[in-house]
């Protein structure tokens, strides 16, 4: 078992509330990712389900006990930090070994596991090298190993890729929920890349200020995001936003261009509204009858696709097209909206008005 909740946490650092009621559950044997830019308080959630932090208010549930008084020890959790300080002096299978050490376990089972974790994470050969001897991503790996030498009730993990360059994050990104897969543990992941999160968590919790703002799959948070805040934080290139207000079956954009109203949304006339279109619901080639007028602003090739820039009004769409569009700034053109697939928002609450079938 492994199952770990968090009900209600609170918890102010002076006059700074860095947890406002944060409510997690997280289901045994899950890759449960809590995704927010920084500051959201993902670190001090952490913390608190480990025990490293006193809380103003709420409960830590471990396996469906009550721990919140418990010592951090007491909890049975792996913690991975950002900075995985890795003993200097020690080898890799020594630095591996230590928690192990430290429960006295007998010299055997030290191998045996030691043994297991690094076919796991493909080190085998860097055993006997000390830290100085390795890169930052072999460096990682150790001190993941180290984590994962035990069978604890859950790991926390925080921002543990932060510190990879870009290619050993990707594929460490595999590495990991490779990893998840092998060992069935539970694991509670903090990061505030979302490409992160939504490669590799069976469920996201969107933390912001503090508080959860959406759980669910990555899926759902993509494709349902309850406001607009969830639907520009996660996405590559961000959401383009119109503003606009709905008459009837129709939206007016503040630029003049109208559309039919998206299916399932409802919107009372004259409210403002932001009519939220991710760039693969978007196109250059005319293929539908929905469509708004434009401006070629830019293009940015990036190998397998090109993102097209498009201004409508004051507004820069985003707009995703194949890697041989080719156009000059200034140019005018249509582009097409895949309207059941568009979003819309609140403009002053900035939450969604997409129906719950959406
Ligand atoms: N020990 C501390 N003392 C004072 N403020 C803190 C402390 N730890 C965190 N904070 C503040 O609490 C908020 C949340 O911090 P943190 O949990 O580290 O966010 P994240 O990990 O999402 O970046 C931030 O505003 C941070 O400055
Ligand atoms: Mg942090």
């Amino acid at each position: 078992m492994g199952t770990v909740a968090a009900h209600g946490l609170c918890k102010s650092f002076g006059r700074v509330q860095a947890l406002d009621g944060v409510t997690l559950d997280v289901p045994d044997g899950s890759f449960f990712v809590i995704l927010g830019p920084s500051g959201a308080g993902k670190t001090t959630t952490l913390r608190a389900i480990a025990g490293l932090e006193k809380l103003d208010a709420g409960s830590v549930h471990l396996d469906g006990r009550d721990a919140t008084g418990d010592a951090p020890a007491a909890r049975d959790l792996a913690m991975v930090f950002q900075n995985y300080a890795l003993y200097p002096r020690l080898t890799a299978y020594e630095n591996i070994a230590s928690p192990l050490r430290a429960r006295r376990c007998s010299a055997s089972e030290i191998a045996t596991a030691v043994e297991r974790v690094s076919n796991l994470l493909h080190i085998d050969r860097l055993l006997q090298r000390r830290p100085a001897q390795l890169s930052g991503g072999e460096m990682q790996r150790v001190a993941l190993a180290r984590a994962l030498v035990r069978s604890p009730r859950a790991f926390l993990m925080d921002e543990p890729l932060t510190n990879l360059d870009l290619k050993l994050r990707v594929e460490m990104r595999t590495e990991l929920t490779r990893i998840h897969r092998g060992l069935g543990a539970t694991f509670v992941y903090v990061t505030n890349d979302q490409v992160e999160a939504l490669s590799m968590a069976d469920r996201v919790a969107v933390l912001k200020e503090g508080k959860v703002h959406q759980v669910g799959t990555p899926a759902e948070v993509y494709e349902r995001p309850v406001s607009q805040w969830v639907a520009q934080f996660v996405g590559s290139p961000p959401i383009s936003l119109l503003a606009c207000h709905a008459e009837g079956d129709r939206l007016v954009g503040a630029e003049g261009w109208t559309l039919p109203r998206p299916r399932g949304t409802t919107a009372e006339d004259g409210r403002t509204l932001l009519l939220g279109l991710r760039a693969e619901d978007l196109s250059v080639e005319t293929r539908g009858e929905a469509s708004l007028p434009g401006e070629l602003y830019g293009l940015e090739p990036l190998g397998d696709r090109t993102v097209v820039d498009v201004r409508v009004g004051t507004t820069i769409l985003k707009v995703k097209a194949r890697p041989t569009v080719t156009g000059t700034p200034g140019e005018r053109l249509r582009v097409t909206v895949d309207l059941d697939r568009a979003h819309l928002f609140d403009a002053g609450t900035g939450l969604s008005l997409s129906g719950a079938g959406r």
